[in-house]
């Protein structure tokens, strides 16, 4: 049965001192210095960093077709595009506007934006870090929410954008 408006003001029970409120992001009203540079025709806008549970949400856009990255997973993501199109070299589906993928953890592979678009946008959630490896599998990188923040800190000083715009999103 539905909760009644009178029966949802009973349940509002204060949180507890330690908790986050809620994250309430409108990228609506982004200016284009929200997205961090990742490289040729690729960009990233964070949404939120867990820093308790090593976890991290952004949307990632693409301009132009090709190779993103190769990288392997410890930990699971989730992704859902927005627009555009994209896939793996390893795989042969093609994510479409409207496509979910999970990512199971051990996977390795190269991200690519396909021909058919040409660009995409796509919402994707990190549940931990990535290790950038070489076509033989070597890591060459290694990212996670804490390298995330150093290079959105880094990022939003150097465009002008108050530490506050990263700060409360970090949960
Ligand atoms: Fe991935």
């Amino acid at each position: 049965m539905a909760a009644t408006a009178l029966d949802m003001k009973a349940l509002n029970i204060p949180l507890p001192p330690e908790a986050k409120n809620e994250l309430v992001i409108h990228t609506e009203e982004d200016d284009d210095r929200m997205w961090v540079p990742r490289g040729e025709g690729v960009w990233f806008r964070p949404l939120m960093y867990n820093v308790t549970q090593g976890s991290w949400v952004n949307l990632t856009r693409a301009t132009r077709e090709g190779v993103i990255g190769r990288h392997r997973h410890p930990a699971p993501v989730t992704g859902y595009t927005l627009d555009g199109s994209w896939g793996y070299l390893e795989h042969e589906w093609e994510a479409r506007k409207g496509t979910f993928i999970y990512e199971p953890a051990g996977e390795t592979h190269t991200l690519i934006v396909t021909p058919t678009e040409g660009h995409m946008l796509t919402l994707f959630h990190n549940f931990g870090p990535l290790i950038m490896v070489d076509e033989n599998g070597n890591q060459t990188g290694y990212e996670d929410v804490f390298t995330r923040i150093e290079k959105v800190k880094t990022h939003y000083q150097s465009v002008g954008l108050s530490s506050d715009v990263l700060d409360r999103i970090i949960m």
